[in-house]
C-alpha cells in the first residue's frame, strides 16, 4: 500500500497492529489499580462504574485515593445508595466536577431501587444512567462486562494517531481516531484489551518521552517510521480560555471563625461550600462598588497581596482574596473554627482561597 492512500485512508487492513502481541505485553506489565479485577477475577461492576465516573477528566494518581475511601465506606452500590448527598460531596471534594458526584449519587439509588442493585449490561441501558455517556458506557461494556465496545479516551487517541501517523491534527481527527481503534478492536479479552490499551498510552506511549524500546507495537508503528512518535497526535493551535477575574471575600468573626456559605444549587461548583465571591464568570470583572454587593459583610476589606488563581474546564480565574472582620453576615451561612476549615467539603479553589486568608 503507498503513502498515498495510507494518507487517504488510513484504515489498512494489512496494516492493523496485533491485539495478540499487546494483549501478551499487559499479561506482563498490568499496572495494578485499586479498582482493577485481578487476573482471572470476575470484575465487580460496582467498582468499575465508581472508577470510571471518577476517572472522567482525572488522572489516576488523584482517583487512587479517593477511590479506596468511597470504597472502604460504600462497598457496594446499596451502601452507597442509603448515603447522603452531603457525605458524597463531602467524600468527593477535590475531585473537581461536583456535577458527577451528584450524578454519582443519583444512580447508584437509581440502581438500588429499581434495577435491584445490578447494573444494565446494555449500552441504551447504561447511557440512560445519570453521568454515563458514550465513552463511560464504552468502559463498562468492556471492562465490566467483556463486551466488544470502542473504548476511546485521549490515551487511546494517542496511540491509534500515532500507530497509523494521523495527519490530522486533533481535535478534527477524533472522528478518524475512533474509526480506527473500532478497526483494531480484538475477537475476545474486550476488558483486558481496553484496558492494555490505557495502560500502553499511560505508561509507554506517553505524550512526550515515549519508550517505543519497549512498546509491543513498535514494529507496527508509522509514526515511528516517519521520525518519531513525538511527533504524533498534531494538534491544531490551542485556543487560549477566557481569562476571568472575581472578588473572594473571607470574613472572620471576633473569634476568629471564618464564615462559609453554601454556594447555589445550579452553576458552577454547585451546592459546594466556600466563601462568598463575586460572580465567577462574569463578563467583565465588577468595580468595587458593585463586587460589595456580594460581600457578607460591609465595613473595611483588606487585601492580600497574592491572590488564587485557577483553571476550570472552559476558563481561567484570577480570584483576589479580601478580608474583613465582623461579627454578623448579611448572608445565611456557618462560622467555621480555622482548625476545622479543611474538614468541610471544600472545592480545590475555595481551599486555595482559604489557605491564603489563614496564613495572612
Ligand atoms: N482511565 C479511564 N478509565 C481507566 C481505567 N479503567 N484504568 C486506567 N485508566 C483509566
Amino acid at each position: 500500500m503507498t503513502e498515498k492512500m495510507n494518507q487517504d485512508n488510513p484504515i489498512n487492513p494489512h496494516k492493523k497492529p496485533s491485539a495478540a502481541k499487546l494483549l501478551a505485553w499487559y499479561d506482563k506489565n498490568r499496572r495494578g489499580l485499586p479498582w482493577r479485577a485481578l487476573a482471572g477475577e470476575t470484575p465487580d461492576p460496582y467498582r468499575v462504574w465508581l472508577s470510571e465516573m471518577m476517572l472522567q477528566q482525572t488522572t489516576v494518581a488523584t482517583v487512587a485515593p479517593y477511590f479506596n475511601k468511597f470504597i472502604k465506606r460504600w462497598p457496594t452500590v446499596q451502601t452507597l445508595a442509603r448515603a447522603r448527598l452531603a457525605s458524597v460531596l463531602k467524600m468527593w471534594a477535590g475531585l473537581g466536577y461536583y456535577r458527577r458526584a451528584r450524578a454519582l449519587h443519583e444512580t447508584a439509588r437509581v440502581i438500588a431501587r429499581e434495577y435491584g442493585g445490578v447494573f444494565p449490561r446494555d449500552e441504551a441501558g447504561l447511557k440512560a444512567l445519570a453521568g454515563i455517556g458514550d465513552y463511560t458506557a464504552a468502559a463498562l461494556g468492556a471492562i465490566a462486562f467483556d463486551q466488544k465496545t470502542n473504548v476511546v479516551d485521549g490515551n487511546v487517541e494517542r496511540v491509534m494517531a500515532r500507530i497509523f501517523a494521523v495527519e490530522e491534527p486533533l481535535p478534527k481527527a477524533k472522528k478518524i481516531l475512533n474509526a480506527l481503534a473500532a478497526h483494531c478492536l480484538p475477537r475476545a479479552r474486550f476488558g483486558d484489551y481496553a484496558q492494555s490499551l490505557m495502560d500502553l498510552g499511560a505508561t509507554l506511549c506517553s505524550p512526550r518521552s515515549p519508550r517505543c524500546d519497549l512498546c509491543p507495537w513498535a514494529k507496527d508503528c508509522l509514526a515511528r517510521q516517519k521520525g518519531g512518535a513525538e511527533g504524533f497526535p498534531k494538534r491544531a493551535k490551542r485556543v487560549k480560555k477566557p481569562q476571568k477575574k472575581a472578588i473572594a471575600f473571607v470574613l472572620f468573626d471576633r473569634k476568629g471563625r471564618v464564615f462559609l456559605q453554601k454556594r447555589p444549587e445550579k452553576g458552577l461548583l454547585a451546592g459546594m461550600m466556600g466563601v462568598p465571591t463575586t460572580p465567577l464568570k462574569a463578563r467583565k470583572p465588577l468595580s468595587w462598588e458593585e463586587a460589595l454587593a456580594y460581600a457578607p459583610a460591609l465595613g473595611a476589606w483588606t487585601s492580600l497581596k497574592t491572590g488564587v488563581h485557577h483553571t476550570f474546564t472552559h476558563f481561567d480565574l484570577e480570584l483576589s482574596v479580601v478580608i474583613s472582620r465582623a461579627d454578623h453576615s448579611v448572608f445565611e451561612g456557618v462560622w467555621i473554627a480555622p482548625e476545622k476549615v479543611f474538614a468541610q467539603a471544600l472545592p480545590s479553589v475555595m481551599k486555595k482561597v482559604l489557605k491564603g486568608a489563614l496564613q495572612s
